[in-house]
């Protein structure tokens, strides 16, 4: 994910404090445990977009104080959650590739890779400690939502509930939390308005749902070499997803064969690539894309309370990014 700015001395000044993230994060995955220091560090060294970071320092870029010191732990504090999220998810969803690299579980097997996404998620809330009591309180609701998003998406809709809407639930929950979080620490400890802050948290919210919504349909169309996951993962796990969502909702006589294989396991090889190839020529993969580009115009509707200029163009600029991504 580049960095989505134009203006130069912008892009110069997140580079360097991005930097400085990353300085202080290599010293949070640190245990006196040699061998946790090689599990904790084993994701954030195999790479990821530091996207969430990156929202914080440019949300700070609209207050008064975007150098102070609070934005950096802040935005360690989000990418160590985010981190030892992926360690638990990457268990649940039998993911076996993350960020290029063997996925934790693979290698050092559950239990290991469990205990390490605690032992990130510990470093992340002692950080969180030296922002304040409300900063813990808003880290705690944050990790319920987190939570609730994920169990959520191993539970059926109920009865009479719209699968969409389930689905939406769930990835508020599971991503779009996480990344609001992102955004209200940027501006509370870069020193914007309470009005801004609310705007942006609701901004971040939406630009969170896009951003794993365009997962959903890299998990069809991508291949690994882009992503660093396998494709099809969800599918196979039958973790339902937009793309999928929309393709079931087909009354196409044309659709007879995918939504039979949808409607079964897909653990089989055989099966699985080939629901895979026909969902890759659906045109649900084009109504998903549209979906999130329309989530992206409505997360830009919420920066009208942010002054015109270079740093809303890049708030503006990211929200597109995150709908069209190709990684
Ligand atoms: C990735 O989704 C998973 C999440 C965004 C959230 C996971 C949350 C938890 C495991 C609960 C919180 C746990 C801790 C310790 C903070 P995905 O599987 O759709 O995306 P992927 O393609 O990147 O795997
Ligand atoms: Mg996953
Ligand atoms: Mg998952």
């Amino acid at each position: 994910l580049a960095l989505p700015v134009g203006d130069d001395a912008l892009a110069a000044r997140l580079h360097e404090r991005l930097a400085l993230v990353e300085e202080a994060l290599a010293g949070h995955v640190r245990s006196r445990a040699a061998f946790v220091t090689e599990t904790a560090s084993h994701l954030m060294e195999a790479g990821g977009k530091r996207f969430r970071p990156l929202l914080v320092l440019l949300a700070a870029e609209v207050g008064d104080r975007p150098d102070s010191d609070e934005v950096i732990t802040a935005a360690c504090v989000v990418e160590l959650t985010h981190l030892a999220s992926l360690y638990h998810d990457d268990v649940m969803d039998e993911a076996d590739l993350r960020r290029g690299a063997v996925a934790a579980h693979t290698r050092w097997g559950n239990h290991v890779a469990i205990l390490t996404g605690d032992f990130l998620f510990s470093k992340s809330s002692e950080l969180t400690a030296e922002l304040g009591g409300d900063a813990v309180r808003i880290q705690a609701q944050t990790f319920t939502r987190l939570v609730e998003g994920q169990i959520l998406e191993t539970v059926a809709p109920q009865p009479g509930e719209d699968p969409l809407e389930h689905y939406l639930e769930v990835v508020a929950g599971k991503t779009g939390s996480l990344i609001a979080t992102s955004a209200r620490y940027g501006a509370r400890f870069g020193g914007a308005s309470r009005e801004v802050e609310e705007a942006l948290t609701a901004y971040g919210e939406i630009v969170g749902c896009a951003f794993q919504l365009s997962d959903d349909i890299l998990d069809i169309a991508s291949d690994s070499g882009e992503s660093g996951k396998t494709p099809g993962t969800d599918l196979r796990e039958g973790v339902p997803t937009l793309p999928v969502l929309m393709a079931q909702a087909s009354t196409d006589p044309a659709d007879a064969r995918l939504l039979e294989l949808l409607a079964g396991e897909l653990t089989d090889d055989d099966l699985h690539a080939e629901a895979l190839g026909l969902l890759r020529k659906h045109p649900a993969l084009d109504q998903a894309r549209a979906y999130v580009v329309a989530r992206a115009t409505e997360a830009k509707q919420h920066l009208a309370a942010v002054p015109q200029g270079p740093v809303r163009a890049a708030l503006e600029a990211f929200a597109d990014i995150v709908a069209t991504r190709s990684a």
